[in-house]
């Protein structure tokens, strides 16, 4: 018999993204769907092509009781509230979200089945029912130097990133094509002119970007034409919540025990739905570069080693090449000047995918 999956927050982005994964790996064939939602029950489902009852309340607890699984992509606060009500009725089906809520708690386990399936397995023989997608840096880095970590070869890992603006959110994506059609238009006229310098042009641009005008309600400041190194809340140390998840999330993802630093600084930029990151990783011992590269190919099969060219890798590690593929291409490996066990490199990935909707699937996938 087939199982009943309830499905809540499959509007937004994440979830969008999963029902698609779904559909494309013909998931709908063989589970029963709950297309739920959290203000317009009753109305029809989403047309995928298939006979659906009308959606059920989000918010009802016995709708929710009633199916194997629940898969939400509704956010934090839906899940604090609901999976607690779910649990306190008695309810022992599985629980898998994207949100970060349910992620570091003891009960549950964060799924990323390529690098940590035996964590999974584990977790799930032990009960576990809470499996809770990682955070979106901290999931594409692992899937790019997950074998490294494997090989125990790793002292610690400095990551700086390049997140794009789907990791704040859609008005967030929205806003930042605002800012670049804000600033292009400002620059038009002096663009076409053909005595202005390329001084005169930054400085028509820069006013735009300090200006009244420039639409900055869901990010805040300008991003286009710019950077924000500050991403998410401030925590101690003079951290952010999202460099400390770097931390906390590769240490449980990997189950390590004592846990391995990973810290760096977390930066947004304007691409669009692909996180970029410049690792520095400290070796435990000098491990020549052909071994390293054959053990980063093996990380995951969805890997690729970018070869350390200019052509290369501006072809093939960009956001640009990687954006809707589930590639992870990892490049620019080389030994830093510090010496023989530092490592530099750089890997790009899909946000959506595989830094959020695809380790779901995968899950549901392996309880089915
Ligand atoms: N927190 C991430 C970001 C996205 O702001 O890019 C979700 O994991």
């Amino acid at each position: 018999m087939n199982k009943r999956v309830a499905i809540v927050g499959w509007r937004g982005m994440v979830g969008s993204v999963l029902v698609d994964r779904m559909r494309e790996e013909q998931l709908f064939s063989h589970i029963d769907p709950v297309f739920c939602s959290t203000s317009q029950a009753g109305a029809p489902a989403p047309d995928l092509g298939i006979d659906l009852p009308p959606l059920a309340d989000a918010y009802d607890v016995s709708t929710l009781c009633d199916t194997d699984i629940v898969v939400s992509c509704q956010g934090g606060d839906y899940s604090t509230r609901m999976h607690e009500e779910v649990r306190k009725a008695g309810y022992r089906g599985a629980w898998i979200d994207a949100a970060s809520a349910l992620r570091m708690r003891n009960d549950s386990v964060i799924v990323l089945d390529p690098v940590n399936q035996p964590v999974m397995d584990r977790a799930r023989a032990a009960g576990v029912v809470d499996y809770i997608g990682g955070n979106c840096t901290v999931s594409l880095l692992l899937m790019a130097i997950g074998g490294l970590f494997r090989q125990q070869w790793v002292e610690w890992v400095s990551t700086m990133t390049y997140q794009a603006a789907s990791g704040a959110g859609a008005r967030q994506m929205r806003e930042l094509i605002a800012q670049m059609d804000h600033l292009s238009a400002a620059c038009r006229a002096t663009l076409k002119d053909p005595g202005a310098s390329a001084l005169d042009l930054e400085r028509t641009l820069s006013a735009a970007l300090r200006g009244e005008a420039m639409p900055t309600e869901a990010l805040g400041h300008p991003l286009a034409a710019s950077l924000l190194p500050w991403i998410d809340r401030g925590v101690e140390h003079g951290a952010t919540r999202e460099e400390w998840k770097g931390h906390v999330e590769c240490n449980k993802i990997l189950g390590n025990d004592p846990e391995i630093p990973v810290d760096g600084i977390c930066v947004r930029v304007g691409s669009m739905r692909c996180h970029a990151q410049a690792v520095t990783i400290k070796l435990r011992q000098d491990v020549p570069l052909d071994e390293i590269e054959h053990v980063l190919h093996e990380s995951t099969p969805w890997t690729r080693i970018v070869p350390n060219t200019r052509e290369a890798t501006l072809e093939k590690l960009t956001p640009a090449a990687v954006s809707g593929t589930l590639d992870i291409p990892v490049g620019r490996i080389h030994k830093l000047r510090m010496g023989p066990e530092y490592l530099g490199l750089f890997t790009v990935g899909d946000q959506l995918l595989w830094g959020a909707a695809e380790p779901l699937l995968r899950t549901l996938q392996w309880l089915l």
